[in-house]
């Protein structure tokens, strides 16, 4: 498993305001959007591309486009859906595919309660988005998901993530192909499973408490 934090000063700035608790939702969910156009930057470093002849206006030339099949973006509902925006803007060929995801608070156990993805997955570069890594459970049930249906590689951008909820992927998913791309790697996690210091529950921060 490869884990990149992104060292940026823009981003741990952006960071910050997200953090800060009086920082209301049209502002979260706007530096979440920002927040993902820099971190799937980096995320897509290794986006598979493949030769492209063209020609300008003066010359013939070979660059590269995107490689078939198209790169699957998966969001995991709901605070997942927070970056999904960022995330097409810079890949903006890349098909969409959604799990939905509940941890239950009590036990931290995730249910998964929706899923719509292709039936095989095959050769397709996925891109998994979920604002928070805390225990992990979330998204090591995705990443196996997405291993069931056939995906080879896996990459993970996340925002934040507690060293526990590394770890616990790191041992569940050991010895497949996985990279997680965070905005920060923070300290632990609370007896809540809250990521400390975190910036509390990002499903609620960016579409209110339901
Ligand atoms: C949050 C978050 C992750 C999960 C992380 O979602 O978006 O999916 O918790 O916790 P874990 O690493 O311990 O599994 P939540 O279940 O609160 O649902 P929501 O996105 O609908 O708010
Ligand atoms: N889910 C969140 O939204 N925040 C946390 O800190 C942990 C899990």
């Amino acid at each position: 498993m490869r884990v990149h934090v992104a060292d940026h000063p823009l981003i741990t700035h952006k960071l910050t305001v997200l953090r800060d608790k009086n920082t209301p939702s049209p502002v979260f969910r706007a530096l979440v959007g920002e927040l993902m156009t820099l971190l799937a930057y980096e995320a897509t470093r290794d986006v598979r591309v493949e030769p492209h002849a063209i020609e300008t206006p003066v010359a013939p030339t070979t660059g590269v486009r995107i490689s078939e099949p198209r790169p699957l973006i998966v969001p995991i509902l709901r605070a997942g859906l927070g970056m999904l925006e960022g995330m097409v803007t810079l890949l903006p060929t890349a098909e969409v595919g959604f799990l939905g995801m509940a941890r239950n608070e009590v036990t931290l156990e995730p249910t998964t309660y929706a899923e719509r993805l292709p039936d095989d997955l095959s050769d397709r570069q996925c891109f998994v988005l979920d604002p928070m890594l805390a225990t992990g459970g979330s998204l090591t049930a995705a990443i196996q998901f997405l291993f069931a249906r056939g995906a080879q590689d896996v990459t993970a951008i996340c925002i934040l993530a507690a060293p526990e909820g590394l770890a616990a992927i790191e041992k569940t998913l050991d010895g497949h192909d996985v990279t997680i791309v965070l905005g920060a790697l923070d300290d632990h996690l609370n007896e809540n499973g809250y990521i400390i210091p975190g910036l509390g529950d990002a499903g609620d921060r960016l579409y209110g408490l339901v």
